[in-house]
């Protein structure tokens, strides 16, 4: 086909994926599954480069799946799969990795970050080799657009230079892509601590809405959101961080502007911003809270839609790699 192939994932995410992976991440996936070839994927193999309980991890790969579809992912239009399901990802990853410098993969933040927190010894050559994974993972499906966050652009270079490196050694055989930048981009912060992005691996649960949490539990979580002394709903993201995020989960929720909700709530209190906006998130949420516990409670259902999306991924990344088995010399 001729419509472009847009790439994504996401590790399986403990219990639940929440509201900024949903915000920041699954609502453009949606949107832009009507405009490309769309490859969702649920990254295990990445997942793996930190220890993880087997049963636990299983689970957590269906059910980040279900959460996908539940938020809107259409496994008809879009390709769904879980990572591990399709082999070429590792096979590739193999040849991708003896054509990385050493000091290259060296030089990659958030391996330097995340190893210097690990320590030497619990950090494995796996997540040191992350990065070459994901280039695999994008290459294989003749990928032109990768949407990127700002911590994953490093590794987008990383996949444009190997690709352009394999082109020239051995013949053209990849596509080199690029970022794609959405428009609007949401940033959600953690409810408790309002200068640290929202983030499973926060210290404490009380700042994270979970998609899958009880609707009275989010609720209750929103109207505790920590604010300021002040009394004005107004946005300012240095000196007023807690209303600056609750503005912008309201406009992401809404579709209104800051603008337009600065002047809804003058001269009203944190408390009305706080109810009305627990409200808003719990209507959006439920329904895909709802609609992940309907497909986790067939799992046969599930595992035959995971099936489908692997067989469509495993077909165009088989033809890949057979290309490029093809042009190393096996
Ligand atoms: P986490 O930080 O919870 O580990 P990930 O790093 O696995 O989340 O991110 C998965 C996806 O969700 C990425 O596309 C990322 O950009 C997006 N994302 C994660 N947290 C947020 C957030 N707080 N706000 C907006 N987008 C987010
Ligand atoms: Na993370």
């Amino acid at each position: 086909s001729t419509t472009p192939v847009l790439f994504s994932g996401m590790q399986p995410s403990g219990d639940s994926l929440h509201l900024g992976n949903y915000l920041g991440a699954l609502v453009n996936w949606v949107a832009l599954q009507e405009r490309y070839d769309a490859y969702y994927c649920v990254v295990d193999l990445h997942a793996i480069t930190v220890a993880q309980d087997p049963a636990a991890l299983r689970e957590s790969a269906r059910r980040t799946a279900a959460q996908y579809i539940a938020a809107g992912i259409d496994p008809e239009r879009s390709t769904l799969f879980v990572q591990s399901h399709v082999p070429a990802h590792a096979e590739l990853a193999w040849v991708l990795s003896t054509i990385t410098g050493f000091g290259e993969a060296s030089r990659m933040t958030q391996f330097k970050d995340k190893s210097a927190k690990q320590g030497t010894d619990a950090t494995t050559v796996g997540l040191f080799t992350y990065p070459v994974l994901m280039a695999a993972d994008i290459l294989l499906y003749d990928t032109a657009l990768v949407p990127v966050g700002d911590d994953q652009r490093q590794h987008l270079e990383l996949t444009r230079d190997l690709a352009g490196r394999f082109n020239s050694r051995f013949g053209e055989t990849f596509r080199v892509p690029e970022a794609y930048i959405p428009e609007v981009t949401a940033r959600i912060y953690d409810l408790q601590d309002p200068t640290s992005k929202m983030s499973k691996s926060a210290a404490s649960d009380a700042g994270l809405v979970n998609l899958l949490d009880e609707p009275k539990r989010t609720a209750k979580k929103i109207r505790s959101a920590v604010t300021d002394t002040e009394r004005e709903i107004r946005f300012d993201r240095a000196a007023k961080p807690g209303i600056s995020n609750l503005l912008d989960i309201h406009s992401a929720v809404s579709g209104k502007s800051i603008a337009d909700l600065e002047a809804e709530y003058a001269g009203r209190g944190y408390g009305d911003l706080k109810v009305e906006l627990a409200e808003l998130v719990v209507e959006r949420v439920e329904p895909i809270r709802a609609r992940t516990l309907e497909l986790m409670a067939d799992p046969a259902e599930l595992d035959r839609l995971l099936a489908v999306g692997a067989d469509k991924a495993d077909a165009v990344a088989r033809e890949t790699l057979a290309k490029v088995y093809d042009a190393v010399g096996f």
